[in-house]
Order: C-alpha cells, then structure tokens, then sequence
C-alpha cells in the first residue's frame, strides 16, 4: 500500500505522541522477529528505533508482507501508537499500513546490530552499513557538536574562519611528508598544514584566523593515532607576549568543547562507550625537561632524547593524572631540533622553543608555538633547517613590511574526539579514513 512520505515523522518525535494517535514513520528494518502470527519489525531512523507490531489475524495483507521482510529493508508504516512496557521506549505502533520502499540484498555483509562482531577493516570497506549502527554514527553527531562549540568559541574571541590553499608550492612541516600531486607542468603538493597561510592572514591585519580543514600526511605510520588525511583546527593570533597566550586560548577551546559535547551527549557516551565525560578544570603546564625527569624517575625509557614517544605520551598521562589530578596538560619548551622552523626559539636558550603540545587521556591532540616574526633570524632558521631559502621567500617577506608577534594551534579533530570517547583506534573517528594501504571507499 502506498503511504506519502509527505506525512513521515522522525521516530523521536512519533515517541512523543499519546497513545491512539497515527504516525507514518520510515526507516531500515533493525530487526525482525515472527512469533505465532504476529510480527515484530524493529525499526530505525537517524533518531532512534521503535517496535511496530502487525498481527495475522487483524492485518493479513501486513502481515504476509511482514513475514517476507528482512534487516536492513527500507519500508514506510502507518499505525497507532500504543502504550507497551514491554517496548523499547515503552510505547510501540500498530501497524495498519507498510509500503516496501527498497530491499537490501542478503545476506546483509556486516549486521549494523552487531557491528561488535566485525573486524574494523570489514566495517572500514562497508562503511555506509557500519554507519547505520546507532554508536557508530554517534561518533559523528558528536563530531559536529564539537567542532560547532570549537567554532563558536573561536568567533565568540575574535577569530574569523579562513580557507587557504590546499595545493602548495612548499612543504611547511619537514620534507619528506608530504604528497606530491601533478599540477599541469610541473608538481605541487598537497597541505600538510595551513600554517604559513595562517600566518600570512595575522600580519594581514585580521589578527585573529582559525581553519577547519583536511591536512594531509605523507606518513608510513601503521598506528592507532595517525592518518594520512585528517582534519585540522588550526588557529593564529597577533599581538601575544608569548606562547603561554596561545596555550591560554586553546585549552580554553578544548575545555568549551569538552563541556558543550558532555551536555548534550553525556548520557549516550556512557551508554554507548561506557566511559564518563568529565570537563577537566586545570591544565597544569610541565617543560619537556621536567618531563622526561618525570618519565625517568617513573622508569619509562625514552630512546630520543629530544622526543617524547607515544608510550611516554601516554605514561605521561598516567603521571600527571596521578599527582596532578588532571587528564587534560601542556608540555612546553620542546627542543629546537624537533620544531619546525618557524617556531620561535627561547631567549638565552635556543636550543629550546617557546612551543608546546597539549596532551589529553594520554594523546598529543595539539601542537603550537609562537613564531617567529623577525624576517631575519627566520631566514636564518630556514637555513639551519637545511632548508632552501628561496623557495620561502613568498613567506619570508611577510614579514619584512610590520610583522606582529603571534602564534597559533594546530588541534586534531579526529584525536580529540577519540580521546573524549575513549575510542583506541583513530580510523573510526574518521568518516572515511585514509591510510598508507587505504584509499577506498
Ligand atoms: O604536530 P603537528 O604536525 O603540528 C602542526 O601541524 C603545526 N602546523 C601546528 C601549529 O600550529 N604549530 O599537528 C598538529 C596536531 C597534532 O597535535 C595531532 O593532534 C594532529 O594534528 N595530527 C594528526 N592527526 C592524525 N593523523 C596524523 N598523521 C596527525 N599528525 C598530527
């Protein structure tokens, strides 16, 4: 029977209705169960699932076209809610009208019920039905309610959102990571960061950018934190007595986000990935000297001395939640080598920089510095980085006509949101993740 799609009401909102009243409501078949002549269909849409029941002896035409029904079929119902304690959600509709709207094939390769059972890999190359599991795509309305606080607190500060280039001429990050792509006769390179962009829009006069975009990675790395395209919340600000301004604004973004994400979606983040999202308070600050004296004393080797490892990362973590009482903290005044070299170096110390990253469960989710803005000693920088002067002049000379002292943020969106959910593998923060071996879907 054909039913208008016109009168569809999300199943959220059928909820609501009192009991007698009609709803038509359209969603995949989550579940089918026929048990002596009456047929229990489970149905879902983007808001939830309701049970829709149709019995043999009152509805035959429903029923029969019931019983040929299976997961993940697409159908249209019209029927009455009713009351029902036994229901999920307590209430259930009477089905009266059901229109096949399309058939999945079967059997259906990975069970959206069950995802659970399913290597990620598997759930990886069938993503779209992956994504039909209610935790699954959760992942992604809190990725959207994140990165919506994280605007708004950057706009609500001054910041206004830009959009720089993603093919460049240079690599900004180090050499050798970066993709080269053919741009008509000759070869360009996709963005590694926005970073020299932002920079450039500071000493423009805007004073105060942010960027929400994808950046891309050309690392071999097979691990559970890194991805070869991910998306960057980047941010630079003019007119900063140092890097501990920079630090102020960011953790105080991280903090909102926390806090606008734990109010909306606290209750389904523990349902669904049994873990409690508390909005940390202090950010306790520790020099990377202090934390490596940290790490020794705890015993946690650490083969680069100028480096703190993913396992330190994490150890780290353990440490400082222990005495600090804080998941969420900076490690600041990293070592020259391990910087790029447009960060600014400390005073009387240079081989250290006025730099930082934010480490939060356990995981660097940010990674920023106060730059350097005196055309000169960049320059200078460049070179000891082994770098080719003039293939950065276009940056260089920035800052030759009235450069501002500044500094900025790069947050990874897919690592925040991991870490907030307590998620261990990067790739199902991201909607369609690519590594070293994947490039499809
Ligand atoms: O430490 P990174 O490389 O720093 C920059 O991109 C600088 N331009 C930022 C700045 O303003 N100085 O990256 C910044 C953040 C990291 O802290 C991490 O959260 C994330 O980006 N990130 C990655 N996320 C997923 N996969 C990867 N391969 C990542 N590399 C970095």
């Amino acid at each position: 029977m054909k039913i208008s799609l016109k009168e569809r009401i999300f199943i959220a909102d059928a909820f609501k209705k009192a009991q007698g009243e009609k709803a038509v409501v359209a969603g995949w078949i989550h579940s089918i169960r026929i048990v002596g002549g009456v047929a229990f269909i489970v149905l879902r849409d983007r808001t939830g699932l309701i049970q829709c029941v149709v019995k043999k002896d009152q509805n035959q035409e429903g029923y029969n076209l019931a019983k040929d029904l299976g997961s993940e079929d697409v159908v249209a119902i019209k029927g009455t809610l009713k009351e029902s304690k036994s229901s999920l959600g307590g209430k259930e509709i009477n089905i009266e009208a059901m229109e096949v709207i399309s058939r999945s094939e079967k059997p259906v390769p990975i069970d959206p019920e069950d995802w659970e059972k399913t290597n990620l890999a598997t759930r990886l190359d069938w993503r779209f039905l992956d994504l039909r599991a209610t935790r699954n795509r959760l992942i992604f309305e809190i990725t959207d309610a994140a990165i919506n606080a994280m605007r708004d607190f950057y706009r609500n500060n001054g910041f206004i959102e830009v959009f720089t280039p993603k093919i460049v001429a240079e690599a900004t990050e180090g050499g050798a990571e970066v993709f080269p792509v053919v741009y008509f006769d000759r070869y360009a390179y996709l963005a590694q960061s926005p970073q020299l962009y932002k920079q450039m829009m500071v000493v423009a006069g805007f004073e105060r950018v942010f960027e929400v975009g994808p950046v891309y990675r050309a690392e071999k790395h097979h691990t559970n934190r890194h991805l070869t395209e991910y998306e960057s919340v980047d941010i630079e600000m003019g007119f900063i007595e140092d890097h501990e301004d920079v630090m102020k604004m960011v953790e105080k973004a991280v903090i909102h986000t926390i806090q606008a994400v734990s109010q909306r979606f606290g209750k389904e983040i523990e349902q669904y990935f049994k873990i409690r999202l508390d909005s940390p308070k202090d950010v306790p600050r520790i020099t990377f000297r202090e934390a490596h004296k940290l790490l020794d004393e705890h015993g946690v080797k650490q083969p680069d001395p100028n480096d703190i490892d993913s396992e330190g990362e994490k150890a780290l973590g353990d440490i400082v939640e222990k005495e600090y009482g804080s998941q969420l903290f900076y490690v600041t005044e990293y070592p020259w080598v391990k910087r790029p070299f447009y960060t600014m170096r400390k005073e009387n110390d240079a081989d250290y920089t006025k730099s930082f990253d934010l480490i939060y469960r356990g995981m660097e989710i940010v990674s920023g510095s106060q730059r350097e803005h005196r055309a000169d000693i960049l320059e200078k920088q460049i070179r000891e980085k082994g770098l080719k002067v003039e293939n950065f002049n276009f940056f260089i000379k920035v800052f030759r006509y009235g450069a501002p002292p500044h500094g900025g943020s790069g947050l990874g969106l897919e690592r925040l949101v991991a870490q907030m959910l307590g998620i261990k593998n990067i790739r199902e923060a991201r909607l369609l993740p690519r590594d070293p071996e994947r490039l499809t879907p």
